[in-house]
């Protein structure tokens, strides 16, 4: 089931959600076990952002039945730190690398995006514009003007095919990815997390340190399969659908909503070869 992602050609549709699966660490534990048998037709790395993060006060994880809330908040080395130590390790990952960047101004996401754009080692990039733990992120996503205004800014900076992560937190999801494709992104991913909260039963207050967080997981699958078909139905250009997706039936079910690729998240913390098993299983839905 080969796919052609804005030129890319991948080996097949399988990709994993930015931030759920840490390939060094994988690699570290498995060894060259794991790019013998890379669950993923591509890689996303976690967000990097242009300083270095150390990211939210924990705790930053709540389990919700069927879920998972999280506040991780971007911690991440910065784009020196990624280009110093996390950049050579991913490249030697058997499938094509799409870094994610979150910028905190127009021109941060311009410098991450040419910076990034300018590494052999990088096919596509990811703007995360839609993380609901870093407040600018999530307000840049949730507008489509402002959407615009960022994909327009960075679109000449890189050759590379540029991907527009949105947010399920926005009024019209299919007009903020209309106004990303108009402004120049060759594909849109969703969903990321929807705004969730937690309370420490024994204080009543917040568990999380940062207060509120992101809702993934099983829970948020009918959502994100309805924001994939009417963000489908919207574009032209590739969606990258997402959102619970657990097994080969929920993948091609995004697929059938219109999705040209999936991405595989939370089940990938309870099962790390989780995109080995959902990739079987879609093949042996779609005949392939
Ligand atoms: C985080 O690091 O807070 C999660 C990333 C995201 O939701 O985009």
């Amino acid at each position: 089931m080969k796919i052609d992602l804005c030129g890319i050609q991948l080996a097949g549709p399988v990709l994993n959600g930015s931030g759920t699966f840490d390939a060094i660490a994988a690699r570290r534990a498995f060894g060259d076990a794991l790019l013998e048998r890379f669950p993923f037709h591509a890689f996303v790395s976690k967000t990097i952002t242009l300083a270095p993060r150390e990211g939210n006060p924990p705790p930053r994880l709540w389990e919700t039945p069927a879920g998972l809330i999280n506040s991780i908040g971007l911690p991440n080395k910065g784009l020196e730190g990624f280009f110093a130590h996390d950049l050579p390790e991913l490249a030697e990952l058997p499938v094509p690398l799409i870094v994610s960047v979150m910028g905190f101004s127009r021109d941060e996401l311009g410098t991450l995006v040419q910076r990034a754009g300018e590494r052999d080692e990088v096919a596509l990039i990811e703007l995360n514009v839609s993380c609901p733990n870093v407040e600018t992120g999530l307000v840049m996503g949730a507008d489509p003007a402002e959407t615009a205004r960022a994909v327009e800014h960075v679109r000449p900076l890189t050759d590379r095919p540029l991907i527009v992560k949105l947010t399920p937190n926005a009024t019209d999801p299919a007009a903020v990815a209309s106004a990303a494709e108009q402004a120049g992104a060759d594909a849109v991913s969703l969903i990321n997390t929807l705004k969730g909260m937690a309370l420490d039963p024994r204080t009543r207050q917040p568990w999380l340190g940062g207060t509120t967080g992101g809702v993934s997981g099983p829970a948020v699958r009918a959502i994100a399969l309805e924001q994939v078909g009417s963000v489908a139905a919207a574009v032209g250009i590739p969606v990258i659908g997402m959102g619970g997706i657990a097994s080969g039936r929920h993948a091609s079910d995004f697929m059938s909503a219109g999705a040209a690729c999936v991405a595989i998240g939370t089940e990938n913390f309870r099962d790390p070869a989780a995109g080995l098993r959902i990739a079987a299983e879609l093949g042996e839905r779609v005949g392939v």
